[in-house]
């Protein structure tokens, strides 16, 4: 039997996947956490847990709050140099910055630097989990895939196809897509906790063949993911019209492909039409909801009452490089912003119920999201005092779970990530 570990905390999360996040959490101002091996053993109140382990080591981290580890369902990890570029809109921006920073990953070494800044990044920020876009370069998923694995991570990513549209150097073909994609699936999905996302760019820069190539991917490997982005940006919008003149709309071109499903996860989701949201709730397809990016490129506001009236499942992202924060806290603080900007009030528990639990049910992950016993120790401890100003925030009236989660959202970064576990180890802990 392995040792166990103990953490004392105020504990909150989501025990199920639930409609009414409001409602249905699970809360312990004064909590502890058991922890065996890269799994939880239980969680209760401090008084229960001492009684029923009496002889347990416990680590006493009493104010913090300790949640499940967060889950980031868009972000591009070759990106991670390149966050924070002035001054376009996507389409120039992808030009400008993107195609050029995405050239270097033909390199295996620079590849695997990055991929190691980038996952420090995640961990820094109380990111246990992601779902991220590598390159065209099949080198660069090998050297993210490797990386996770060497810290027992959840992770999902896939080398990005596109065979027009994009410079020649940056280009796969439909054969080499297909090829390359079956070969990172093989050796890497459902290894250890990697799993693969078939990962067209989007409907600009792929042929017809190649989508019918990713679309066949698709039949052959039925629990892989499918990772795209879909109506991010008006001139975008315009541009796959003209592309696929024969499509109902831009989500049809990837139905028309055999690239719609559950386990498909559609960066943005800005400008849709009503009969998309439509098909959207049929196939039960995910929206990854980007706030960050929509705002840092001008893309728009993301309508989350559309989502919950055609019950299609929304979780949030990052969207690092056009994002330009790693930090999913304030991400959904972002949220919070572009929700207030369409006079809807994003409740805090809603927010943190769309990167852990939310996310876990929308992608099928059943080992993550949530901090019930037999589920892996993915978590994370948040510090709500970090600084002079938290502090003073914090003291100034009797907080409930809800306001501090909310004052986190506002204005946590590194600083209010105390520690971050991964399977019953520390990947990140603050100084
Ligand atoms: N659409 C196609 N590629 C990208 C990308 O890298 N970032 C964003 N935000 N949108 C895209
Ligand atoms: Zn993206």
């Amino acid at each position: 039997m392995a040792e166990l570990k103990a953490i004392r905390a105020s504990i909150l999360h989501f025990p199920n996947s639930t409609t009414s996040p409001e409602q249905d959490f699970e809360y312990f101002a004064d909590g502890i956490l058991v922890i065996e091996g890269e799994r939880i053993k239980a969680i209760g109140s401090t008084a229960d847990i001492q009684s029923e382990f009496p002889t347990l080591t416990v680590q006493d981290h009493s104010g913090k709050l300790l949640i499940p580890g967060l889950i980031d369902t868009h972000l591009h990890f070759p990106q991670t140099e390149m966050i924070a570029s002035y001054g376009e809109q996507l389409l120039e921006w992808l030009q400008n910055y993107t195609f050029p920073t995405e050239r270097k990953f033909a390199n295996p070494q620079y590849a695997q630097f990055i991929a190691d800044k980038f996952l420090n990044q995640l961990w820094s920020n109380g990111t246990t989990t992601a779902l991220a876009y590598a390159t065209v370069h099949q080198c660069s998923a090998e050297s993210l895939f490797s990386a996770a694995y060497e810290k027992n991570m959840q992770l999902i990513t896939g080398k990005v196809c596109m065979d027009r549209n994009s410079p020649e150097w940056l280009s796969d073909t439909a054969e080499s897509a297909q090829k390359e994609s079956a070969q990172l699936i093989e050796k890497w999905h459902n290894k250890g906790r990697l799993k693969y996302a078939i990962t067209p760019r989007f409907a600009p820069t792929s042929t017809p063949e190649q989508l019918t190539a990713l679309g066949e991917l698709v039949k052959s490997y039925d629990d892989v993911y499918v990772q795209t982005h879909l109506s991010e940006n008006k001139d975008e919008i315009e541009w796959v019209k003209a592309l696929y003149p024969d499509s109902r709309d831009y989500l049809h071109v990837y139905e028309q492909y055999g690239l719609v499903n559950e386990r498909t996860v559609f960066g943005h989701c800005i400008h849709l039409e009503e009969h998309t949201w439509e098909q959207l709730g049929a196939h039960q397809s995910i929206i990854a909801f980007c706030p960050r990016s929509n705002l840092f490129l001008g893309s728009g506001l993301f309508d989350i009452e559309q989502a919950q009236r055609y019950k299609v499942p929304v979780t949030l992202a990052s969207d690092v490089g056009a994002g330009d924060s790693f930090n999913m806290l304030r991400t959904q603080g972002e949220a919070y912003k572009v929700c207030q900007l369409q006079s809807i009030t994003l409740h805090p528990y809603k927010g943190l119920y769309m990167m852990t639990q939310g996310s876990a049910s929308a992608l099928g992950l059943p080992d993550i999201g949530n901090l019930n016993p037999g589920t892996m120790a993915d978590f994370v401890l948040l510090n709500p005092s970090f600084n002079e100003l938290s502090e003073l925030r914090m003291q100034s009236r009797e907080n409930t779970p809800e306001d501090t989660l909310f004052a986190l959202s506002m204005l946590g970064d590194e600083r209010s990530i105390q520690s971050t576990w991964i399977a019953g180890q520390p990947v990140y802990q603050q100084n």
